[in-house]
């Protein structure tokens, strides 16, 4: 893959830690210029620091993926400050609170809704205006396993990622010969602080439900992101893809 990227300028979003660090390093690895945007501007600004000391090219951004006007002006700055945009990862998202649907608050279901839904689609919104300027582009959104199947106390995480799919889906045979590719990805449970959340006893079960009986790596994620990225997957949109150890196929 070395330097298949060259003169892509990407972003990722939610880039300051765990599967969005990975994949803006592995971009940059492979050549793009990368904007790296997160809410944890500190994130950020380490990811980019250990890229540039790599001699990669890249930025942070702040941005809470939730707000539709921050997505607007972080895009427009990226724009400006690269000359474009080819390549979006759509990956900021929380895990919220655990608990069977019925004690699910109003508050928590919103807050997951509106950093793993609302956020993907304003991203979306505005990466695809600029990506039609220019003609082509590839947008690589976070789903998860839980985007195909249900998970026990996580009714509004698995609802979401399954909204993910909806909207990847729908954007793909929009832009389809716009030269513009959307495409998911969904991971089993891969080890990051988003598992913090869990208790440390059920890591062991959880990983036990996938038949490779492990938790995922962030750069296994990162290598599938890559390649969905990539002009080498210039036949692949609509898709969704696992990357999970098995576990879907049980
Ligand atoms: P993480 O917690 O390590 O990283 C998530 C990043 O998103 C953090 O840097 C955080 O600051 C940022 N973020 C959170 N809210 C934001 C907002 N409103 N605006 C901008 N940035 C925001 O988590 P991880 O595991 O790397 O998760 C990345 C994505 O992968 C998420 O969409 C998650 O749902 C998905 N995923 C994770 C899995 C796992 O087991 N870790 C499994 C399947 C999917």
């Amino acid at each position: 893959m070395s330097e298949v990227m060259i003169r892509k300028i990407a972003l990722v979003t939610g880039g300051g830690s765990g599967i969005g660090e990975a994949t803006a390093k592995a971009l940059a690895a492979a050549g793009a210029s990368v904007a790296v945007a997160d809410l944890n501007v500190a994130g950020a600004d380490r990811v980019v620091a250990e890229i540039l000391s790599l001699g990669g090219i890249a930025k942070s951004y702040k941005l809470d993926v939730c707000d539709d006007g921050a997505v607007a002006t972080v895009i427009s700055a990226i724009e400006k400050d690269f000359g474009g945009l080819h390549i979006a990862v759509n990956n900021a998202g929380i895990g919220g609170d655990q608990a069977p649907t019925g004690e699910q608050t109003p508050a928590g279901w919103r807050k997951v809704m509106a950093v793993n839904l609302d956020g993907v689609f304003y991203c979306m919104r505005h990466e695809i205006e600029v990506m039609k300027k220019y003609g082509s582009g590839s947008i690589v959104n976070m789903a998860s396993i839980l985007g195909a199947v249900a998970f026990a106390n996580s009714s509004a995480y698995v609802a979401a990622k399954h909204g993910v799919l909806g909207l990847t889906q729908s954007a793909a045979i929009e832009y389809a010969t716009q030269g513009i590719r959307v495409n998911a990805v969904g991971p089993g449970f891969i080890s990051t602080p988003l598992l913090d959340a869990l208790p440390s006893d059920a890591l062991a079960g959880i990983a036990a439900m996938h038949p490779m009986n492990r938790l995922g790596t962030s750069e296994e994620v990162a290598a599938l992101v890559l390649f969905l990225a990539s002009d080498e997957a210039s036949f692949i949109t609509g898709g969704y893809y696992p990357v999970d150890g098995g576990y879907l196929a049980r």
